[in-house]
């Protein structure tokens, strides 16, 4: 069975039919090509397809698409541009916060959405928050100086 949905995806307004077995991470990645949030455990445990929906972050492997109707998604495609990159992702590089890249686009989002809500996060509410996103090269340390770095710039 399908059903048409709009959503607003990283500020653009979009009108589609989807089944409703699809997953927002399908949608996203198979229908608009938005392919940065990345399928990992497919439980909701990992945080590699994370995505903010109206601003909060969700596993997108776990959400349908239909429940995303009249939603705003956000992408890490929709953050900063190839010439100027989101402050996040400038720390995510300056500090090495990645090695195989996989889990990046779910931190930098959930970061995001941490630095929206709390402005001036202490290291444990910064670990606190992060706690639903994995990272299988182990970069946590650089992780947290990355997004410590973006405290109160955003
Ligand atoms: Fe490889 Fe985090 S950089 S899983």
């Amino acid at each position: 069975m399908r059903k048409a949905i709009t959503l607003t995806v990283n500020g653009r307004e979009r009108g589609v039919e989807v089944e409703a077995r699809t997953t927002l991470l399908d949608l996203v990645r198979e229908q608009f090509g938005l392919t940065g949030a990345k399928l990992g455990c497919d439980i909701q445990v990992c945080g590699a397809c994370t995505l903010l929906v109206d601003g909060k972050p969700v596993s997108a492997c776990s959400m349908l698409a239909v429940d995303a109707d009249g939603c705003a998604v956000e992408t890490i495609e929709g953050l900063g541009s190839k010439d100027k990159l989101h402050p996040l992702q400038e720390a995510f590089m300056e500090f090495g916060a990645l090695q195989c890249g996989y889990c990046t686009s779910g931190f930098i989002l959930t970061a995001k959405a941490l630095l929206a809500e709390n402005p001036q996060p202490s290291d444990a509410q910064i670990r606190d928050y992060l706690a639903g996103n994995f990272c299988r090269c182990g970069c946590y340390q650089e992780i947290m100086q990355a997004v410590k770095n973006v405290v109160g710039e955003s």
